[in-house]
């Protein structure tokens, strides 16, 4: 399903490693998983299915029997985390509640699952001698701050309690980088798309629930005038980011770094393109009222983590959402 080579990319790296996918059976865990996998990883994923299905497993868990173990839980569980940690040399800590709206409705269990769910990770990690934590951060902590693109070094002002938990949760990863025998990095996801992204959440991200809308000849709804933008990321990228940050040689103490393509468009421009993309360019999308916490523009300068991991995307926007879109017609026809 990937459109780069693994191989190619990553060589022998992870072969005969062991690593621990967190939130694996969602979206961009289930993508990291089979990247893993194909590179002859072993890989162990804890999910608790309050947003990712098992059906995200289904190319490859028969394909790795042997290398791959699924345990279905909470990493709120102590002793979950300590079964899914043994033996791991890395984790990809994906689990979280994604949605920015919902956690303006439920900011303390948001706080509680997103994290003290970290920081309980980060202390099982530690137990486990894991040799570094890869962490989902979001573009979401930069908020409104006028100023694009976005530089890492500009300050926090999180719009959500969302924003909050995942900013907190880049102060831990800096703080048991430092105090403790481990090593962390926080990528700063920019609105990540492709295959899986589950597009039946009343949540959905824009490209998911753009393309259903599409699928069932409804018009699409944008939240505001749609004239924010967004710097629009293929899976892929998101990966090889992760695999480039587990991979890296030289300590990363912490850092935070922006994982993106560095292009912007408009939802509204998206909505045009993906309405011809699927035949039916006479859909309009409807406008609704804008969101309590959604930001206006995002875009991001990549310099750091060019420069600390040697990231550059794989994958353009265009070339990405060409390959979304026809897995999205695929899944919608055989459902
Ligand atoms: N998709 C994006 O554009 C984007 C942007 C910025 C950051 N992120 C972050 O990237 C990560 C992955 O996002 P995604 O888009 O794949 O979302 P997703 O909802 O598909 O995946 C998250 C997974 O975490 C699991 N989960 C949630 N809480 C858990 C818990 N306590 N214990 C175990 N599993 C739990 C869910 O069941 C789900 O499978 C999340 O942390 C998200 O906040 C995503």
């Amino acid at each position: 399903m990937a459109l780069c080579d693994w191989h190619e990319l990553h060589g022998e790296t992870f072969a005969g490693k062991k690593a621990l996918i967190t939130g694996g059976a969602g979206f961009i865990g289930s993508n990291i998983s089979e990247a893993l996998l194909t590179l002859g990883a072993e890989v162990v994923v804890i999910d608790d299915l309050s947003g990712g299905l098992v059906s995200n497993f289904d190319t490859f868990k028969d394909q790795y029997e042997k290398e791959f173990t699924f345990i279905e839980g909470s990493i709120l569980n102590d002793d979950l985390l300590n079964q899914a940690l043994e033996g791991c040399d890395y984790v990809f800590h994906q689990a979280a509640w994604g949605s920015v709206p919902r956690s303006v409705t439920m900011p303390v269990e948001y706080n509680e699952n997103n994290t003290v769910g970290t920081q309980k990770l980060l202390q099982a990690a530690v137990v486990h001698k894991v040799k570094r934590v890869v962490f989902a951060a979001s573009s979401s902590a930069y908020g409104d701050s006028v100023k694009l693109p976005k530089v890492e070094d500009m300050p926090v002002r999180p719009k959500s309690p969302y924003a909050a938990n995942k900013i907190a949760c880049e102060a831990l990863m800096r703080a048991y980088a430092n105090c403790y025998e481990i090593d962390t990095a926080s990528l700063r996801y920019f609105n990540i798309f492709g295959p899986r992204q589950n597009a039946n959440s009343a949540y959905a991200a824009v490209i998911a629930a753009f393309a259903k809308a599409l699928d069932q000849d409804e018009q699409p709804i944008i939240f505001g005038d749609g004239g924010q933008s967004r710097d629009f990321t293929f899976v892929d990228n998101a990966v090889h980011a992760n695999l480039l940050a587990a991979s890296a040689k030289k300590a990363i103490n912490g850092e935070v770094m922006n994982i993106a393509c560095a292009n912007r468009i408009t939802v509204n421009q998206l909505a045009t393109n993906m309405a011809s993309m699927w035949g039916q360019p006479h859909i309009e999308a409807i406008h609704k009222e804008e969101r309590a916490g959604d930001v206006k523009h995002s875009l991001a300068d990549l310099s750091l983590a060019e420069e600390l991991i040697g990231y550059k995307p794989q994958v353009a926007f265009e070339e990405g959402l060409d390959a979304t879109v026809a897995w999205y017609k695929e899944v919608f026809a055989a459902s």
